[in-house]
Order: C-alpha cells, then structure tokens, then sequence
C-alpha cells in the first residue's frame, strides 16, 4: 500500500541541509538493517538532539523486508516521541540503482533518496538523476546524486581505483538534474580498507596514516556551488582499538584503514552537510559479541550479546555526533 513519508512523521533533508550548511556541521546518515541498529541510532540522536538521516541500501532493504522495514521507521519516529525528542528524521534510499527502485522507496514511505549514477557515462548519469528527480520532488522527496567514483565496492559496483569528481561538472550535473544533494568522491572509500597499506605511512605505534582527502577539490566545487549541500559516503574512520578487539577474540581483520575523525570534522564544517557512516558501527557491534561470546561461553540468549552491542553501537553514534559530526543539540 503506497505511504507519503508526512504521513509517518518523517521530513525530507532541504531544511536539515539549510541548517547544517548555515551551523557548519553535518547531518548522521547512518545505515540500518535490524532492530538493534535502529534502536542504537534514535537513542543516540535523541540523547544529543541530534536531526537524523536513517539509511538504507538495497542490500538492507532485501534483508529487512521491505514492509518490515517502512514500519520499523515509522516505529522509530514514534519511539523518539515516546523519548521526548521530535527530533528531524529523513528516511533514505542509499545507492539506489535505478529508478525503479526510487519509485518503490518513495511508494513506501522513504523521504529522500540516492540515485547512483556515477559508475555510469557522465550522460547516462545525468539522464537518470534527472528522471528520478522529476518524479521525486513530485511527492517533496529530496534526491542526492553522485559524481566521481568512489574507490572499494558501492553496493554491486566494484570500483578499483577512485575517480576523484571533476569539479568542472558540478554546475552543469546540479542545473541539469535538478538534484538536493550532491555526492562526492575527494578520497574516501567504502568499507573497512579503504586505502592499501602501500598508500600509508605508520605512525610509532605501526598505525596506518592514510593520505589526506582532497580537500583543494572540496573547495573547488563549494565555490563553484555555494550554499549547496555535498555529501561524504564512505566516512567510517575504523577505529583501531575496534579492529583489534575484534581479532582479539577470534576476528581477522587485516590492514584496515579508515578516515581521521579531524578530517572528517574539517569537511563537516564545510558544505559537507551529510555524512554516510555504517562500517564503523558494523565493527562496533561485531567486537561486542565477539568479547562476550568468548568470555561468556555459556551465554545463548541473544539479548544477553545483542544488548551490550547495541549500547556500544549507541556510544558510537553519539562519540561521532558530539566530536566529529557536530549534530548535537541541532534538532
Ligand atoms: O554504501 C554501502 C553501505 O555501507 C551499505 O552496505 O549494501 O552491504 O547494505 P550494504
Ligand atoms: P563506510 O563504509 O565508510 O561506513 O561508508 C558508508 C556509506 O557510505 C554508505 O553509503
Ligand atoms: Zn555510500
């Protein structure tokens, strides 16, 4: 049965990016696929009053259940009352892939929505957004685009080495496509390893120091688009003592790289108004039930590794709202 997002107490990203782009800070995306996660991601923004962009692909939409999924965000606007918190929540399609897909988000509920053209030529890309925005903003759903390709694997699309955005298409891609939101590929990559050890230096205590993202192309583009909302995926910073809790207690993990939270903070304060985080929490909640599983061996109640996960993943949410993100008490 078809839903308008307003009807489930959701709202699109126009006003949260105005605000992010006036305060200097950046909105969480964060991804979600289960309860745990979802209940994890409304404590922690409603703890820091935080505006909210809860996010899902197509992998976690073919997981959860399609119809599951819709419900359980509109439980989640209703637990974050029950919290005392109206905090903003945008629910959003991330690296949809075809405009089939948008359309079926946009029926079920979804406020916004990603459509990833970027493994595309530059005019089949155009064409597409553009298809996918005119049908969107018909309902006042928001639609991010992509330009530039992200080093590491988006969803199917496996990209070996990063196209960095050629910030002499910006103008051009934005006037045509008619898009909310822009993504941008200035360094960083999905996943856990995001750059090879051989693109590292080490610090003394033998931990990778990544290159610095490009921040010159950043810039480039906030000058050719002021005020417009760009958006960071592929933001996990992989934090080491998570890594190493993880292959502490049986886990193998190797040569994992992620983004320095400063830089993450610098483009945060930016027009960088959205950034996309879901690795970290995903290495958050593994090393929980990892530790307790194996000093707990006795333990076969699902509460008893899934409760400590999920505070440790409600910990992590609100470390990058209040320290990186810059979304506290913005609701
Ligand atoms: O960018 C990709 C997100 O991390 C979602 O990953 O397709 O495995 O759900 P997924
Ligand atoms: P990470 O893999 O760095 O968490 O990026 C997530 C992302 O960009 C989702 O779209
Ligand atoms: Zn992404």
């Amino acid at each position: 049965m078809a839903v308008n997002y307003k009807e489930i107490g959701l709202v699109n990203t126009i006003y949260m990016f105005k605000k992010a782009m006036d305060g200097g800070y950046a909105v969480p995306a964060y991804n979600f696929n289960n309860m745990e996660q979802l209940q994890a991601i409304i404590l922690a923004c409603c703890e820091t009053k935080s505006p909210l962009i809860l996010q899902v692909s197509s992998g976690a939409r073919k997981y959860a259940n399609q119809t599951l999924l819709r419900y359980m965000a509109e439980g989640a606007v209703e637990y974050a009352k029950e919290l005392g918190r109206e905090i903003p929540i945008a629910l959003h399609l991330d690296h949809g892939d075809t405009f089939e897909l948008c359309k079926s988000c946009i029926e079920t509920g979804f406020s916004s929505v990603m459509i990833d053209g970027s493994h595309h030529p530059y005019d089949k890309n155009v064409e597409l957004t553009a298809k996918v925005v005119e049908y969107a903003h018909k309902y006042d759903v928001t639609v991010e685009g992509e330009l530039g390709v992200l080093a590491g694997i988006e969803d199917d699309v496996v990209a070996e080495e990063s196209t960095y955005t050629k910030p002499e298409e910006v103008e051009d891609f934005v006037g045509k496509t008619g898009v909310d939101s822009l993504a941008i590929s200035i360094g960083t990559s999905h996943g856990a390893n995001k750059f090879k050890p051989e693109q590292c230096t080490k610090n003394e205590d033998g931990v990778f120091i990544p290159p610095p993202l490009k921040f010159d192309i950043l810039e480039e583009i906030e000058n050719i688009l002021p005020g417009f909302p760009i958006v960071l995926h592929g933001s996990s910073s992989v934090p080491m003592d998570l890594v190493n809790m993880i292959n502490k207690y049986g886990g193998d993990i190797k040569d994992a790289v992620g983004i320095p939270e400063e830089q993450l903070r610098k483009a945060a304060s930016s027009a960088v108004c959205k950034i996309n985080i879901d690795s970290d929490g995903r290495l958050a909640m593994t090393a929980a039930i990892r530790e307790t599983l194996a000093e707990q061996p006795s333990v076969f109640d699902p509460r008893k590794y899934l409760g400590p996960a999920r505070e440790a993943l409600k910990e992590l949410y609100k470390h990058k709202i209040v320290n990186v993100l810059g979304s506290e008490n913005k609701d």
